[in-house]
């Protein structure tokens, strides 16, 4: 896929972020970590620090209530999934000569080692589908407001999100309406009843609600809540239901994070299966 000139330069957080996740953070299952994060000499690494300070400042309740309300009417334009995605590839960066991998070739390799494992076509089409709420970037949202690890707000902090330490800037950590374990929770009310972060996996699963499947669901919404599904942390807001998605959650993860191959996937030549898959599940348009 050829990166053509003049395409906003708008993904260099996400990608460093992206990479850091797969390397530093939660490498490959039986493979260590490259080196402590903390201590790791990388030029992304400032990148990734800055982003993680600016991401863990400025997530508040208080934000997460009106990205919510300026969002999730989904008024902003209407497009089909192919639409998305050629929309949403606009979004690479031209700077880096080492990343090669666009957003759509992201999406094409989870969906596509998904496909080769056998797995069920809503769980191949949950791959393809899973990061078009990065669209977000396009309508000029800021990167710490897109991609990112997720947490709840509204409640204390898990010590076990990455770089938790910048918590301590977020007024909400030094609010008692906000900074207990439960904060303004029920235990166990339930995931659903719980303000995630604001980013695009609650975006896109607002986008996608009606149409696919409860686990495809559960993988969009909860993709990036690291603290909940690689952690086992706040299972005290979680209820039965979100118990027995977990395992989904946790199945697509490495999809996510491990499945770059080095033969790219070759869009035109699979364009038309997933043509019929998006047809099966998904209408013409979606309203974003
Ligand atoms: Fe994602
Ligand atoms: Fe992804």
């Amino acid at each position: 896929m050829n990166h053509s000139a003049g395409r906003p330069r708008t993904a260099d957080a996400a990608e460093a972020w992206e990479e850091f996740v797969q390397q530093q953070v939660y490498p490959e299952p039986g493979k260590k970590a490259q080196a402590d994060y903390r201590n790791y000499d990388h030029p992304a690494r400032d990148t990734v620090r800055q982003f993680y300070q600016e991401n863990h400042r400025r997530q508040t309740y208080e934000f997460v209530v009106a990205k919510r309300a300026e969002f999730l009417p989904l008024r902003r334009r209407q497009m089909g999934v192919f639409e998305a995605c050629e929309y949403l590839n606009t979004l690479v960066d031209d700077s880096d000569p080492d990343i090669d991998l666009d957003q759509l070739q992201h999406l094409l390799q989870t969906s596509e080692a998904i496909r080769a494992d056998g797995h069920e076509d809503w769980f191949v089409l949950t791959g393809l589908l899973h990061d078009l709420g990065k669209v977000l970037c396009l309508y000029g949202e800021p990167q710490w407001a897109v991609v990112g690890d997720t947490f709840p707000v509204g409640c204390r902090h898990s010590e076990r999100i990455v770089y938790h330490e910048y918590f301590a800037d977020n007024p909400d950590a030094h609010d008692p309406r906000y900074n207990t374990k439960l904060g303004v929770y029920q235990p166990h009310c339930g995931l659903r009843n719980v303000l995630m972060s604001w980013g695009h996996d609650e975006y896109l699963y607002h986008v996608m609600k009606d149409y696919l499947p409860e686990p495809a669901l559960y993988m969009i919404r909860y993709h990036s809540f690291y603290a909940w599904h690689r952690e086992g942390e706040y299972d005290w807001l979680c209820d039965q239901h979100d118990r027995a998605m977990l395992p989904w959650v946790r199945k697509f993860n490495p999809y996510d994070l491990y499945s770059k191959c080095p033969q790219p996937p070759d869009w035109d030549r699979l364009r038309p299966y997933y043509a019929d898959l998006v047809a099966k599940y998904l209408p013409a348009q979606l309203a974003f």
